[in-house]
């Protein structure tokens, strides 16, 4: 990117291990990366927040810019870094930012004016997932937790925390809904005309998310608890968080002729006795005689059709390119911290670029990177099995 400090060009070695971890500025390295030539696939991160913590005394740390216009200066070194890193055009940039108050206790609204910025620089924003972390009902209670914030006059304002999902080009970014499809209830999910049940399929078993290949479309608000694993770290976000955006948006194989896709049929199914067909969500109505079509298009105030609702799921039949070699999508995280991208990425068979400004950071993040390969290295026994068959495989 034109002014930005080049050094020398780096390009990671992915020939014995899916990742590589580098000490430095995120706008530098990532200008280096660029200079090597690599194009990233994802990125998932959380940024330093805007005056919230101070992680060492390095003075390129971002989140500690000064003066009245502190936080417009930190805006935009964000939305710097993020133009400096070198994506091929299917990729998705997933960004978590915590909001900040002033002085006066009032919101700067740091997430908006972030979305603003990313927007004037020509990214498009194509979710925003409210990351829930402490959900009040109405019968008083509540699921999860987060930190106690004094807050005279105000609410709790730790409560949930904005992810975004920027794109460059609405048109060819590369996603897999099926991969965060939520279970369908398997008391109404059954083979056509049966009350045999259809199986469903996790997208990973290395998930702590559970999903379904064959289950609905998910929103956009997730209930992740924070994370566990950010022992001397401060601001490490959890795993659950990021495996989504990993399965969803990263290309597990990508072949000459770009990513493979999903390839699916929608197949219909039924929900058993008195659910076979739906409109506007009221079942069977018409076909016991209590309504007409139009009497449920007026009592519900729809304008459309008010045709049957056909109950149907997608099926994966395979993917597209599967006839050609792949190599894994690169996810990059310009804020590592503890590794939490690194770990989930290399679990769901990714390959990983990990920055941290500070050294002792990025020590943890590799051994964080290493340990989650290790744990998808095949036993010894295994090994010798694979290499013989590949011997005989050879001699044949
Ligand atoms: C919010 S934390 C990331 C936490 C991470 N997601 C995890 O789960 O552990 C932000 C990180 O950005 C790093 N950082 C701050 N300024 C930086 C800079 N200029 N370049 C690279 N990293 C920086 C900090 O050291 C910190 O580890």
């Amino acid at each position: 990117m034109k002014g930005t400090p080049l050094g020398t060009p780096l390009s990671p070695d992915f020939s014995t291990k899916p990742y590589a971890v580098y000490t430095g500025d995120a706008l530098e390295t990532v200008s280096d990366l660029a200079a090597g030539g690599i194009k990233f696939d994802c990125v998932v991160t959380s940024p330093p927040y805007f005056h919230q913590r101070k992680y060492g005394e390095d003075g390129k740390e971002i989140g500690q810019e000064k003066g009245k216009n502190g936080v417009n200066l930190f805006i935009e070194t964000l939305v710097t870094i993020f133009k400096a890193i070198p994506v091929n055009p299917w990729a998705n940039l997933w960004i978590n930012i915590g909001n900040k108050r002033g002085p006066d206790g009032t919101l700067m609204g740091v997430p908006s004016r972030f979305v603003i910025g990313m927007q004037d620089a020509g990214f498009y924003l194509m979710d925003d997932v409210v990351w829930a972390k402490e959900v009040v009902l109405v019968d008083g209670t509540t699921v999860g937790h987060c930190m106690i914030e004094p807050a005279n006059g105000r609410l709790n304002g730790n409560g949930w925390e904005p992810f975004y999902r920027f794109v460059i080009n609405p048109k060819r970014a590369w996603s897999d809904t099926c991969a965060v499809r939520i279970p369908r209830d398997a008391a109404h999910f059954f083979h056509e005309g049966t009350i045999n049940p259809v199986e469903q399929h996790p997208y990973s078993d290395e998930m702590g998310c559970v999903t379904s290949l064959e289950g609905r479309n998910t929103t956009n608000v997730w209930h992740v608890g924070t994370s566990r694993k950010g022992k001397n770290h401060f601001a490490a976000y959890s795993e659950e968080l990021v495996e989504r955006p990993i399965a969803m948006t990263c290309p597990q194989w990508i072949t000459e002729n770009g990513p493979r896709e999903r390839v699916l049929e929608q197949v219909v199914y039924s929900e058993g006795a008195r659910k076979s067909k739906r409109i506007f969500g009221q079942y069977s109505l018409v076909d016991s005689g209590q309504h007409t079509e139009e009497s449920l298009q007026k009592k519900s105030g729809r304008m459309d059709s008010a045709r049957h609702y056909i109950s149907r799921y997608p099926r994966t039949k395979g993917w597209t390119h599967e006839d050609k070699p792949a190599t894994s999508g690169i996810v990059l995280d310009p804020f590592g911290g503890t590794g939490t991208t690194g770990a989930v990425a290399i679990r769901l068979g990714r390959r990983f670029i990990g920055i941290d400004l500070y050294q002792d950071v990025t020590e943890r993040m590799e051994k964080r990177c290493q340990d989650e390969w290790e744990k998808r290295q095949p036993e010894p026994s295994q090994q010798i099995e694979r290499s013989d068959s590949s011997e005989r495989a050879a001699t044949n």
